[in-house]
């Protein structure tokens, strides 16, 4: 049995009176596919804001590895073996692949404040790591393009392989597969398999749900800012709370 590498425990977010996320638990396994997911609004992006450190939850404790990391600022948590990627792409366009790549190792904690290529002091040693990372994953050829000449689908991956700079265990991905077409999905899913093979945790929300039947093993369902089921992805259409959440009550 793996160790969690992830343990969400009665955690609880509200902004001014508004409850986004209450009393919500969930344990990610150490070498794990799981998803979190649920209708829009459900508090998903929020759950990842409070894992990546964005967010101070109200109550509830996130541990990481075993370690509580309730009171560790977002930057340090990529120093713990923590990276994200976003649900809107913040690569920048006019910036080359390799370059986008090398911001990896400076952008994951400010993310805002580093999208300023002023601030971008290249390393030689950043270089070589992005320019090895790239060629692992067979990105070779799009070293020295500009992001903004590529292919939706080949941005996704460079996000990717952006967070996998900074050497994570655990990585977050929101929405990784939301506007790609069927053979960009299914090119990410293998990339996704094949970073999970190198010993990375995925931990990722996507509502395309034969993506998440395909890549993930274990899935957490929120809605309303509630966690409604944890466990197989196999069990979830059988479920009746999935079911009326995202048919209705009706179902
Ligand atoms: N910074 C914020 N301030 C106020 N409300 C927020 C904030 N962030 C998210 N919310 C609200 O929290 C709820 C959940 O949002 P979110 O976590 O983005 O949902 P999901 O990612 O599941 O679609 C929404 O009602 C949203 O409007
Ligand atoms: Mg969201």
């Amino acid at each position: 049995m793996a160790d969690p590498i992830l343990q969400i425990s009665s955690v609880s977010k509200n902004f001014g009176g508004v409850v986004v996320l209450e009393d919500v638990s969930f344990v990610v396994e150490a070498g794990a596919r799981h998803a979190l997911i649920g209708p829009n609004g459900a508090g998903k992006t929020t759950m990842f804001n409070v894992i990546s450190g964005v967010y101070q939850q109200n109550a509830g404790d996130v541990l990481f590895a075993g370690q509580n990391i309730n009171d560790i600022p977002s930057r340090k948590r990529i120093a713990l073996g923590m990276a994200r990627s976003f649900q809107n792409i913040r690569l920048m366009p006019h910036l080359s692949v390799t370059e986008n790549v090398m911001l990896g190792q400076h952008s994951q904690a400010g993310i805002l404040d580093l999208l300023k290529p002023i601030m971008v002091m290249p390393r030689a040693h950043d270089k070589e790591r992005a320019v090895e990372l790239l060629d692992s994953f067979g990105l070779e050829a799009f070293q020295g393009r500009s992001v903004s000449e590529l292919p939706y689908g080949v941005r996704k991956k460079i996000e990717v392989v952006r967070a996998l700079m900074a050497n994570p265990r655990l990585l977050l991905l929101d929405e990784p597969a939301a506007g790609l077409n069927v053979a960009e999905t299914a090119t990410l899913h293998d990339f996704l398999v094949e970073v999970a093979e190198r010993g990375v945790t995925l931990l990722l929300v996507e509502h395309d749900m034969p993506f998440v039947n395909k890549l993930c093993e274990t899935v957490t369902v929120m809605n309303f800012g509630r966690r409604i089921y944890d466990g197989p992805v196999s069990g979830l259409r059988e479920d009746k709370n999935v079911l009326e959440a995202y048919l209705g009550a009706d179902a």
